[in-house]
């Protein structure tokens, strides 16, 4: 893999620099900066393993808007089954392997961004970002993690500009594990972490026993939020979590240690008292309500939050388009 390149691919090992600078880009591409042909000429491409709204739509219509063009590819939509092991004989599904397909898109344009979930059945394979790191050595353009088995840096980089415009200053900010029907990936958690402890936020994981973020995600957070003035605990009392909370930010995640468990969907199932409802709210000190979006209504969250004033799932979703704005600008080499 090229470290030369300007490859997005995880917030745990961001420069604060570079995550200063990215926040600030998209607050700047969010006014008439965000219209102007910057990148044009340009071409970006996208790669969907797995399902997209905000993602996909906000990288198309960044594009649009600087002047880019952009390409998108979906796995299983017409696009080729790939592979990403090395080394193995490849007489099963995939037709394709990820060093020649990535490796022909790299000479069709000039950065790739890649969707490619966690598989949610092995933790030692999840927790080694396989995909997203077969694709970034095989590549020769920028790679940007558009949501790896690790790791959603876009998420993380729209969730803390939605903070500085909500609440504008450091903040108890409670990351609480929510129920769900399904276990599904930590990326999204992993991704909001870091970036409040980027920001030098006080965060509260709260979430119950069984369900432990990734300890070395945790440990770089713990790092960050040290160096940036805030702070990282973990609790599996969400009660007293949500005191003084100036944010509330809900997201479910699947427990490790069922990975692959015929019970993993039962024990997701096993809480539905940590949905986030009004009198979870009400503890708060009058907290905003974050989701990343798809989210489950009546199973995560009530309707009575997510249709309060609280809530500002819609604007932490446009947010989207001006950091992706940022990081296209960034991964093409044009100051923004
Ligand atoms: N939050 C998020 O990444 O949304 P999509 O899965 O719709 O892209």
């Amino acid at each position: 893999m090229s470290t030369s390149l300007p490859h997005l691919l995880s917030l745990r090992d961001l420069p604060a620099a570079t995550w200063r600078a990215l926040v600030e880009s998209a607050e700047r591409l969010a006014g008439p900066a965000g219209r102007a042909p910057l990148l044009a000429g340009h071409r970006f491409g996208m790669v969907f393993f797995n399902a997209s709204l905000r993602t996909r739509t906000a990288f198309e219509v960044a594009a649009f808007d600087l002047g880019a063009h952009a390409v998108n590819l979906q796995v299983g939509g017409g696009l080729w089954s790939l592979e990403h092991r090395d080394g193995v004989r490849m007489d099963g599904p995939h037709a394709e392997h990820v060093k020649e397909g990535f490796g022909v898109l790299a000479r069709m344009v000039d950065a790739i961004g890649l969707r490619a979930f966690a598989g949610l059945v092995d933790a030692a394979a999840d927790a080694a970002d396989p995909i997203l790191h077969a694709a970034a050595r095989a590549s020769t353009v920028p790679i940007l993690n558009l949501e790896s088995a690790l790791d959603h840096p876009h998420q993380g980089l729209a969730d803390a500009l939605t903070v500085r415009r909500k609440i504008g200053e450091r903040a108890k900010v409670v990351l609480t594990w929510a129920p769900h029907i399904k276990p599904l990936p930590l990326a999204v958690p992993h991704a909001a972490l870091l970036a409040f402890a980027h920001e030098g936020h006080d965060v509260v994981v709260a979430h119950p026993e069984g369900f432990d973020l990734n300890a070395g995600i945790l440990a770089d957070a713990t790092r960050l939020a040290a160096a940036a003035g805030g702070s990282v605990q973990v609790t599996n009392d969400r009660s007293a979590a949500l005191a003084g909370a100036r944010v509330v930010y809900a997201k479910s995640w699947g427990s490790p240690a069922r990975y692959g468990r015929d019970d993993a969907a039962e024990a997701v199932q096993a809480h539905p008292d940590w949905i986030v409802d009004g009198a979870a709210m009400a503890r708060t000190d009058g907290a905003v309500f974050m989701h990343c979006l798809p989210v489950r209504r009546g199973v995560v969250v009530a309707d009575e939050v997510l249709d309060s004033a609280a809530s500002v799932v819609l604007d932490q979703g446009a947010a989207r388009l001006d950091v992706q704005k940022a990081t296209l600008c960034r991964a093409l080499g044009v100051q923004a």
